[in-house]
Formats: structure tokens, C-alpha cells, sequence
């Protein structure tokens, strides 16, 4: 409750009142959204209660949910290519998992290096598969940097999960599968922070600005 009260102070600081407001709208429609399917997303959770085996925990960011209106907001206006694979880079408990679910991705994986957090995505996951039939998506318990490409990821989702250290090696990672298999990439990059690292990269090319209740995201195209 405690980290609620100071979001909101930080919130009317950083956004004012008006998007403060709509954001604690987007707030309650995520409880909601747990309380309608009965899945947990919304709790944050700090990194030092979960058990990582990483050596870039350092870098990471604690666990924070996406609001799922945005998200469905986004994914609705946006329109990616068929048979697209999404990847949550720093998954969580999975709300862009489950929030995307009716967007008919070919397949949508979420990579979140916290044992906890992970099993409690695939919980949520279990729970929407009961309530509206299997979707291929999986959740995989690594560290971003260990993930082993299938060469037909194309749209990477981060709401900033990490540091410049790790997205620069995530990057060097993704450019090798790219030379493998050659395709146009995506990033939406939610809350930038560390955006210099794609800024600075010719590969990369600002598309679109989305600003959502005084929240920020970048859609970078990676072209070949
Ligand atoms: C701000 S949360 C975002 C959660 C989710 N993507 C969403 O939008 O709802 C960032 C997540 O990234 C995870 N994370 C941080 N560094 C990571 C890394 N190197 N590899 C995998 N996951 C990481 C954290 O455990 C946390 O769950």
C-alpha cells in the first residue's frame, strides 16, 4: 500500500493530475482484470524477494505490472505483420501475455528470469486457457541474455525490464540472429529509460510515439 501511496506522489509529480488520474482509472481496470479472471498480475514486487540465478540482477528492474488497457489499446492500433512472434523481454507475471492473448500472434513468448514470477505467469496463463482455449504461449524462466533464439521473433515488448548493459547485449544477441535469419524487427519500448541505447544505433529507427496517461512508448523498427 505503502509503494501505491508513493507512485501516486510520484505520479502527481511527473504526469499532474489529469494523467495521474487516468492512470489510477488504469490501475483499478488491472485489478479488476485479476479479480474478473482470477489471476494475480497487479502486485509489484521487488527484486530482492525473488530467487534469480543471473549475473545481471543488478540491472534489473523490479516487477511491475503493464496496464492491460493500454496494452489492448496498442496492439488494436498497431498492426504488425501476420504470423508474428511477440516477445516479453522481463515477462513478469505475465499481463502482456495474457493481455495480447486476443491478438492472434503465432506465437508469444514471455522471458522472465525470477523462479517466482515465472511460475506465477504459467498459473495465469493455465487459469486463460480453461477460460478461452490454448493460445501458443509460453513463458520461459532465463535471463534475457541466455535466451536462444528461434529466428522468427520479430516484435519485442519491454517495459523497461533492464539496464544498457543487458539491452546492449540483448541487441548484439538479436543482430546475430538476424544475420541467420534475416526479417524486420520491432521493438515497443514501454517507459524508455535507457532509449539512448536504440537512439544512438543507425539500425534502429523511431516509427511512432504513443504517450498513455503520461506514460511513454517507443515503437522502433530494426531493418534489414
Ligand atoms: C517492470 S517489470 C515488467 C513486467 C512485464 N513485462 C509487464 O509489462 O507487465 C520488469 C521485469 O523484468 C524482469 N527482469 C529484469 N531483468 C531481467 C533479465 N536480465 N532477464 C529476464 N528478466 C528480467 C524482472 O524480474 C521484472 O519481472
Amino acid at each position: 500500500m505503502q509503494r501505491r501511496i508513493k507512485q501516486i506522489q510520484e505520479s502527481l509529480h511527473r504526469r499532474g493530475l489529469v494523467n495521474t488520474s487516468k492512470l489510477i482509472f488504469a490501475t483499478l481496470y488491472d485489478y479488476l482484470f485479476d479479480f474478473r479472471h482470477g489471476t494475480d498480475t497487479c502486485q509489484p514486487v521487488e527484486l530482492d524477494e525473488l530467487t534469480i540465478n543471473s549475473a545481471n540482477t543488478t540491472h534489473g528492474s523490479p516487477y511491475e505490472s503493464s496496464k492491460a488497457h493500454d496494452l489492448k489499446k496498442l496492439f488494436r492500433h498497431f498492426h504488425f505483420p501476420k504470423d508474428s512472434v511477440l516477445v516479453d523481454l522481463g515477462s513478469g507475471k505475465g499481463k502482456v501475455l495474457l493481455a495480447t492473448w486476443e491478438f492472434k500472434f503465432k506465437k508469444v513468448i514471455g522471458i522472465e528470469f525470477s523462479e517466482e514470477l515465472t511460475k506465477i505467469a504459467k498459473r495465469n496463463i493455465e487459469i486463460f486457457e480453461k477460460k478461452k482455449g490454448k493460445r501458443p504461449v509460453e513463458v520461459i524462466c532465463a535471463d534475457a541474455l541466455k535466451y536462444n533464439f528461434n529466428g522468427d521473433e520479430n516484435v519485442f515488448f519491454m517495459f523497461n525490464p533492464f539496464g544498457a548493459p543487458v539491452i546492449e547485449g540483448f541487441i548484439a544477441r538479436l543482430q546475430e540472429s538476424i544475420e541467420k535469419s534475416p526479417r524486420k524487427v520491432w521493438f515497443i519500448y514501454r517507459n524508455p529509460t535507457q532509449r539512448n541505447v536504440f537512439d544512438k544505433n543507425p539500425k534502429f529507427k523511431l516509427v511512432k510515439k504513443i504517450t498513455s496517461m503520461g506514460t511513454e512508448y517507443l515503437i522502433y523498427i530494426y531493418g534489414i
